[in-house]
């Protein structure tokens, strides 16, 4: 996830779109930059490192002008540095453009381009762009980006200026979010409203398939079949620090809502229609040992049964602070996945470290580029966007995706599935973004039953298989972040000690979803119903029977049960959310705690 930002109008545009670029810092930043119209042609400045290190390059080389676009970068395609911040232009420099998203089809854009003479200066997809620009600009940009447009499959919030027309910035909208700003003979563009805010309450929201056109006679909207269309604006009434959180209360809460976009983006150029392809080579192994701390553990555990289930390999998952302790007889036919989203984890990064000393293959799976972790094995990036919450969400959804993905590639390459059970997969993940968005609708259902849960003190969760996991994973979002005593258990496990624990003031969070251990898991539920615990229900929408058991249910749609829990961990994130804030927690700074652990 990126930034972007857009001026035109009298102020000098680098300060306008150095405080835009500031206030979507939060966007990302290991790199950022900008291009500005200064009557001689395109002035820019990008370099790696934060929004200040900007502001240092444009206070010593200043550009002045004012139509201009600017970028905070959080790397998918290249890694953090100056040559591949943005902006790009075209082989004259006439051209300069901005991006936020993915260009699923660069890699053949960029072949055709070369042999047609383009010189490219990055290893990033979005260079592609202004190049495709440049080969249909004759004079008019807007006609020039929308013939590019044609071409290029993937997401995008994207701006562009030209020399020749230093008076206007055209703007394009699919999958990643665009806003238009409107001032007083002044314009503004942005991925998200807080960046204009200091100048102007005024937006105007662009939706996917639209072209902007900004000059000083006002904005244009094209709609998908560049037909002229109106759209009113709308008056923002949040403050800065609000808007930041796109007008919700938290960090968490907003990023918890950014899922249904984060699973379209960690698919994106991976999930099609033939199957799975992904952005480097697997090694050759025999078994895979998983490794992560914490939420991260929570996904290698998972992604444990799905390798057993989909791919038919031996799995193996261990916490990355025992890896070493262990005496894992590793070996070159050994693929140890390390998951770490800040790739910062220090008991994660020692697990890597000893997996490589062992001669084994080791595969990160992280969100942030160029993190220790990603300079110390391949990877493959989640792309989840920076999580500013303490608390793991959109980044756990992600690595269960991704991990996904990676099992069912591994599935295909070895022919462990059917052509119906492999077509199956596909299609329900490409389902998978629209089931999180509509799970997710279901919270003020979870609000209701926050409330009735807030005041209790003691939690267990409940699930088997796949579901323990997840289990495990509502209980830590809980813990985390209210500091209410949960713990998740194999429901299996409960006649072994825990039901010891259970009476009338115990609250029990069962996952009773259909699949092979649906009868069990209910058998769990009867038996602490029994003992008067007060029970939570995570089923699916369909079980007419769940209301047999409680009222307080969290119903998700039906998926593949192997996929139900990226749906399943959804109502426990708002749980937990629900009943912090109404406990009046820090929910997205809970004590103690750090975002990235990165001492032993
Ligand atoms: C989860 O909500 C916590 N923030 C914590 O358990 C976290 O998952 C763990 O520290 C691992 O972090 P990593 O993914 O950055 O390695």
């Amino acid at each position: 996830m990126c930034g972007i930002v857009g001026y035109l109008g009298e102020k000098e545009a680098s300060s306008v779109l150095l405080e835009g670029l500031k206030r979507l810092e939060y966007r990302g930043y290991d790199s950022a930059g900008m291009a500005v119209l200064n009557g001689k042609g395109v002035a820019k400045a990008k370099c790696m490192g934060k929004i200040a290190a900007l502001k240092d390059v444009i206070s010593s080389q200043p550009i002045h002008g004012h139509t201009g676009i600017g970028h905070t970068r959080w790397a998918t395609h290249g890694k953090p540095c100056d040559e591949n911040a943005h902006p790009h232009t075209d082989c004259k420099n006439r051209l300069a453009l901005v991006h936020n998203g993915i260009i699923e089809n660069y890699l053949e854009i960029k072949e055709k381009l070369l042999a047609a003479g383009h010189d490219f200066r990055t290893e990033t997809d979005t260079e592609i762009i202004p190049h495709l620009i440049e080969v249909y600009y004759q004079g008019n940009l807007e006609d020039a980006l929308i013939n590019a447009l044609e071409e290029i499959r993937g997401s995008y919030a994207l701006a562009v200026i030209a020399e020749d027309e230093p008076q206007k910035i055209v703007a394009a909208r699919m999958g990643s979010p665009l806003v238009i700003g409107i001032g007083k003979g002044e314009y503004y563009l942005a991925s998200d409203i807080p960046a204009f805010l200091p100048f102007t309450q005024e937006a105007l929201l662009v939706e996917d398939g639209e072209v902007v056109i900004l000059t000083p006679e006002g904005v244009k909207l094209l709609d998908s079949q560049r037909k002229k269309i109106e759209r009113a604006s709308f008056r923002v009434l949040w403050d800065t620090t609000m808007a930041e959180k796109g007008g919700y209360k938290h960090f968490m809460l907003k990023e918890i809502h950014e899922q249904p976009d984060v699973v379209s983006e960690t698919l994106a150029g991976r999930l099609k229609q033939t199957g799975i392809s992904l952005e480097i080579d697997l090694p050759k192994f025999k078994r895979v040992f998983l490794t992560g701390a914490g939420t991260a553990y929570h996904a290698a555990m998972i992604g444990k049964y799905w390798f057993e289930n989909l791919a038919k390999i031996p799995a193996e998952v261990e916490l990355s602070s025992e890896f070493r302790y262990r005496n894992l007889l590793l070996s070159k036919e050994t693929l140890v996945v390390a998951i770490s989203q800040s790739g910062e984890t220090a008991d994660t990064l020692a697990a890597v470290r000893e997996a490589k000393k062992q001669g084994a293959p080791v595969l990160a799976l992280t969100n942030v580029m160029g993190s220790s972790i990603s300079r110390e094995a391949s990877c493959l990036y989640t792309r989840a966007g920076i999580e500013i919450g303490v608390a793991a969400t959109k980044t756990y959804v992600s690595q269960l995706t991704l991990l996904f993905l990676l099992a069912l590639k591994s599935a295909q390459d070895r022919g462990t599935l059917s052509h119906l059970e492999f077509q199956t997969f596909l299609k329900e993940l490409y389902r998978l973004p629209e089931l999180v968005s509509l799970t997710l609708k279901k919270e003020q259902e979870v609000k209701h039953i926050a409330k009735l849960f807030s005041g209790r003190k003691d939690f267990l969760y409940l699930g088997r298989h796949v579901y323990y996991p997840i289990a495990l994973e509502g209980a830590l979002k809980l813990k985390e972040i209210s500091y209410i005593h949960a713990e998740g258990y194999a429901a299996g496990e409960m006649k072994h000690g825990p039901i010891a624990l259970v009476d009338e003031t115990v609250s029990v969070v069962a996952l009773a979803l259909q699949s092979p251990v649906y009868e069990k898991t209910i058998s769990n539920v009867e038996e602490v119903l029994a003992r008067d615990a007060s029970l939570i229900l995570v089923t699916e929408e369909t079980n007419k029977q769940a209301s047999k058991y409680t009222n307080n249910l969290f119903l998700i749609p039906e998926t593949h049960w192997l996929l139900s829990p990226i749906l399943a961990v959804l109502p426990l994130q708002l749980l937990a959310y629900l009943i912090a804030d109404k406990k009046g927690c820090d929910v997205d700074q809970p004590r103690n705690l750090a975002k990235s652990v990165t001492v032993e």
